[in-house]
């Protein structure tokens, strides 16, 4: 029995961070053993908003590459390539980009949301407006049946689905499947201020942090601000951010001995968060092993094995979709 075909993609646009372990890696590994995985480095994205920039994107999908595979992904289980290494990603975006109205694009919110967020760079060009057009391209180039992402994700998933309809009815084929987001349960993790964590806030602790920048980060952490005093008693489920990655980092036994420690003000936040940091540390100490070990290879020559995987798929869609157009060329 064939395997449920999966992709994703991520946007290197920087240093990963605990967010990114927990709200996305973590749930890549689980699906890794479940579907057949294609994972890629989002970089012709990544130019979309950092097109003054360009030269930071490769740096910036090397250092992903290496995030992806410290902390486990699996060149040999999962198809894992790089965006811009596809050409044919470019030719499938460019056909559909010929039928896809303008309107569609428009009004979608996470467009809308992100030219508010960025205020500070001129996102009113083509290709910022065309994002989710390369997005559907992406997906439906592997014919991919589902697309792990999280909420925000969810209008761009349904202009790819719109896309693949709008081929299929246009051309009245079965060609493209229509791609369903999965969805996943994704733990809250906080940054250092109390806020959702992210690079752009500057509360995030990196993969590639230093101990004891970790330590420090940790330590600096906003806790129950009704307990000012260790003596007052705390209420950790309720009003400790902290919390939310003391679930992810210790067992149920140590957990519930956390809460009667708290609640009962015997343990301190200096000292649970030390706790804490120590076990963060050790958890990335694997991290950090593995990619000593990887990094003693060359990366384009790791990331080769999905390259030509990927593009052999890519290359009998897009044979078939200008087969489909008329676009029979000999030359
Ligand atoms: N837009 C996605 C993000 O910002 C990245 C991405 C690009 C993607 N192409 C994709 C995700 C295809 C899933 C499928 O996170
Ligand atoms: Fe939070 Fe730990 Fe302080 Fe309790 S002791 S408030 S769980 S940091």
């Amino acid at each position: 029995m064939s395997k449920i075909r999966i992709l994703s993609g991520m946007r290197p646009t920087g240093p990963l961070h605990l967010g990114h372990l927990h709200g996305v890696l973590k749930n890549w590994l689980k699906l890794q053993e479940e579907y057949e995985c294609f994972y890629f480095i989002a970089d012709w994205h990544a130019l979309t908003t950092e097109y003054e920039n360009p030269k930071k994107i490769q740096g910036f999908s090397k250092e992903l590459f290496f995030e992806w595979l410290s902390v486990g992904l699996s060149p040999e289980k999962s198809t894992i390539f790089l965006q811009s290494a596809i050409k044919e990603h470019a030719e499938l975006y460019l056909i559909f980009s010929m039928f896809t109205p303008v309107a569609w694009l428009e009004r979608n919110p996470t467009y809308k949301d992100m030219l508010q967020n960025l205020k500070n760079k001129d996102l009113a060009t083509y290709g910022f407006l065309g994002y989710p057009v390369l997005q559907a391209a992406d997906i439906l180039i592997y014919k991919a049946r589902k697309v792990p992402v999280g909420l925000d994700q969810v209008p761009h998933l349904e202009l790819t689905r719109e896309i693949a309809r709008r081929f299929n009815y246009l051309y009245q084929v079965e060609f493209f499947p229509e791609p369903e987001p999965l969805l996943s349960e994704i733990p809250k993790i906080p940054g250092i201020d109390g806020r959702k964590m992210s690079k752009s806030y500057g509360n995030a602790i990196f993969l590639n942090d230093p101990p004891e920048v970790v330590r420090k980060k940790i330590l600096s952490y906003v806790t129950d601000i009704q307990r000012p005093r260790k003596s007052d008693p705390g209420d950790p489920e309720n009003r400790c951010v902290v919390f939310n990655l003391i679930k992810l980092y210790f067992n149920q036994e140590e957990i519930e001995e956390i809460i009667k420690g708290c609640k009962s003000a015997i343990l301190g936040c200096v000292e649970c968060k030390k706790r804490l940091a120590e076990r963060v540390i050790t958890n990335l100490e694997k991290i950090w092993e593995k990619r000593k070990e990887i990094e003693k290879n060359n990366w384009e020559d790791l990331l080769y094995k999905g390259i030509e995987r990927a593009r052999k798929i890519a290359r009998q869609t897009i044979e078939e979709v200008n087969s489909i157009l008329g676009f029979t060329y000999k030359f």
